[in-house]
């Protein structure tokens, strides 16, 4: 997105290669391997569930080292920082991408300071203290946790998931795992939740990638879903206006809990690209979606559950009956003890 740089895929070398995220090296801009820090992420399975008679396939990327899709972006931008030579950094998170920079960063032996919203779910705090990391609990929205960080980055190196496109280059390795594991063919249509849009903006840079190397003929269309308690990105969708001026309210969905993403208008302009729409999701909507997760044997948290309620919506609206969908599961149920089962 704001990164200049030509993937490049062998595709006969990358099919020998490990079965990681890092398989797709020459399409990773990380110039010598030894400043690669990774545990072997990646190439999460693609397994089939059926949402309303329909076959939908979904990347279980909670079973990442850290339990979230997050350490896509963090092995990448965790490797940047190294091969810059830094040695101590500071991040802001609603909790998972504070927990896969404190592994990676733990991993190379940097400083790692997170801040955090005070009300973020106590597991993922736990999680962060146990890398070692020292962790900041800044009373108030997320919102309140960045404005912390910003003053902490005048005199540190800013790891941010956010603005550091660095990030977004590991999180395409989604596109990349998908249209492989269809072997090499794009779906029709990717659901994903949005808060901040990492993955979303991430999965689209993906897909142009392998669009540009004629690896695949079309991007697919992106479904997005919100929170209807947190949904500044759906309102300005279909209202057009701006998306910094709408009220929230609390939402379990903690991840996507983002009343202001930095990143809103190029989110909304990959949703218009590709002939998406926003769906959102009401609380209630969330926790049933929960249940029926578990129910089949996924234990997910509240994030990666709207996501779901979302696929169930989308599904119900009328599909077309060949149309090839793919979802993800972004984040363990182990990272949220708290919300009602
Ligand atoms: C489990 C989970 N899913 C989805 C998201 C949304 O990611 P993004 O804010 O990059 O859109 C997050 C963000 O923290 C998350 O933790």
């Amino acid at each position: 997105m704001d990164l200049q740089f030509s993937a490049k895929f062998p595709i006969n070398d990358i099919k020998n290669r490990k079965p990681t995220m890092w398989r797709y090296r020459e399409a990773i801009p990380i110039e010598n391997n030894e400043d690669v820090v990774s545990f072997n992420e990646g190439f999460t399975p693609l397994l089939p569930l059926f949402v309303n008679g329909k076959e939908v396939l979904v990347k279980q990327d909670h079973l990442f080292q850290t339990g979230s899709y997050k350490d896509r972006g963090a092995s990448v931008l965790i490797s940047h920082a190294k091969e810059m030579g830094i040695k101590e950094i500071v991040e802001d998170s609603s909790g998972n991408a504070g927990a896969a920079i404190a592994a990676y960063t733990a991993k190379t032996g940097m400083k790692c300071d997170v801040y955090l919203p005070y009300k973020t779910s106590s597991a993922k705090i736990s999680q962060i203290k146990a890398y070692f990391a020292i962790v900041h609990e800044i009373p108030g929205s997320r919102e309140n946790a960045t404005r912390a960080v910003m003053k902490a980055a005048e005199n540190t190196f800013y790891a941010s998931h956010v603005y550091n496109p660095y990030f977004l280059h590991g999180t395409k390795t989604f596109a990349y795992e998908v249209v492989e594991q269809l072997s090499w063919k794009a779906p029709d249509t990717v659901i994903l939740p949005v808060g901040n849009g990492t993955l979303l903006l991430g999965a689209y840079i993906g897909f142009v990638d392998l669009l540009k190397a004629r690896i695949i003929e079309k991007i697919p269309k992106f479904i997005a879903v919100q929170a209807f308690n947190c949904a500044p990105l759906a309102v300005a969708f279909s209202k057009g206006l701006d998306a910094k001026k709408f009220d929230t309210k609390k939402t379990i969905a903690e991840g996507i809990a983002i009343a202001k993403p930095a990143r809103a208008k190029q989110i909304i302009d990959v949703v218009k690209k590709t002939k998406g729409h926003f769906i959102t999701v009401k609380e209630s909507e969330i926790v049933q979606s929960l249940r029926w997760m578990a129910k089949k044997g996924h234990h997910v948290e509240p994030t990666a559950a709207a996501t779901f309620a979302g696929l169930k919506k989308y599904v119900n609206e009328g599909i077309g009956e060949d149309e090839l969908i793919v979802s993800t599961i972004t984040g363990h149920g182990l990272k949220d003890v708290e919300t009602p089962e």
